[in-house]
């Protein structure tokens, strides 16, 4: 009798799918500046100086010399609570739990996370503006970085999606989003589409939203849990997977 009712629930468990959605607040609890709180990163830089493709060709050097900064200051923080909560919640949940990140950090890939696309690049990642390519770069990056593919020299970027450039991923994001159970966002302000929006795409699911305080676009979440991601997110992965928290 025991063993079929496990059964059973296993299968409930593995016709479930989960998206997590992650921003900046995730990672300010390691050490990583968020970009709209006070003394954010958008308070003492230009966005369009540092993170527009206009400002790259304007100033390389400025730019490089602030994802320079950003990309050597990974080696000093470490994954949090809530990184390695959302680890576990892969690692154990039968159904399927998709994570999509507009971090730019390594923090949930090094917390274990292996399921996940970062829809806005990565800091340890160039692109090569002649030939396209994109490759591990975790040193330092200048207006002379030679491309190891094309072996062209000053035609190296970080792999960051600027303002004005497509997101990566956003095909099989939507795909996944459209049919989930479950789409929680976590230390997102609401501010950057399409992220912003993701909540209203996910209409077979339960919305949650967890922040520090309610987001901007909070109101498109059938719930919103309000308090730090690595005190509410190891709860919320806690309760999922002993199956109080119902799907
Ligand atoms: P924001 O800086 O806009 O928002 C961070 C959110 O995290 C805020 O809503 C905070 O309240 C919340 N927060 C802060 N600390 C938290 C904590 N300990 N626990 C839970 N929540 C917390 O960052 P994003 O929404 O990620 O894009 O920004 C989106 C995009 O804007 C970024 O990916 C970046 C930026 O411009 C690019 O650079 C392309």
């Amino acid at each position: 009798m025991e063993t079929e009712r496990i059964a059973a629930g296993s299968v409930i468990m593995a016709s479930k799918s989960i998206v997590i959605s992650t921003g900046a607040g995730i990672s300010a609890e390691s050490g990583i500046k968020t970009f709209r709180d006070q003394n954010g990163l958008w308070e003492n830089h230009k966005i369009e100086e540092v993170a527009t493709p206009q400002g790259f060709y304007n100033n390389p050097v400025l730019v490089h010399q602030f994802y320079n900064l950003r990309r050597s200051h990974l080696n000093k923080v470490q994954p949090n609570a809530a990184h390695f909560a959302l680890a576990e919640l892969e690692k154990k949940w039968e159904g399927d739990c998709f994570l999509v990140t507009q971090n730019v950090d390594d923090l949930h890939r090094r917390a274990g996370s292996e399921k996940m696309v970062s829809i806005h690049g990565e800091l340890k990642k160039a692109r090569c503006v002649l030939c396209k390519t994109s490759f591990s770069w975790v040193d330092d990056m200048s207006t002379d970085s030679k491309c190891p593919h094309c072996l062209q020299l000053k035609c190296v970027r970080p792999d960051i999606v600027w303002f004005g450039e497509l997101p990566y991923f956003m095909d099989e994001v939507y795909e996944r989003i459209s049919k989930c159970d479950l789409f929680v966002a976590i230390g997102t302000s609401g501010n950057v589409y399409p992220a912003a929006s993701f909540s209203e795409h996910a209409t077979a699911a339960q919305r949650i939203e967890v922040n520090l305080s309610p987001s901007i676009v909070a109101s498109s979440f059938d719930e919103v849990i309000v308090g730090p991601a690595t005190e509410k997110i190891p709860q919320l992965v806690a309760s999922i997977l002993n199956g109080q928290f119902k799907i």
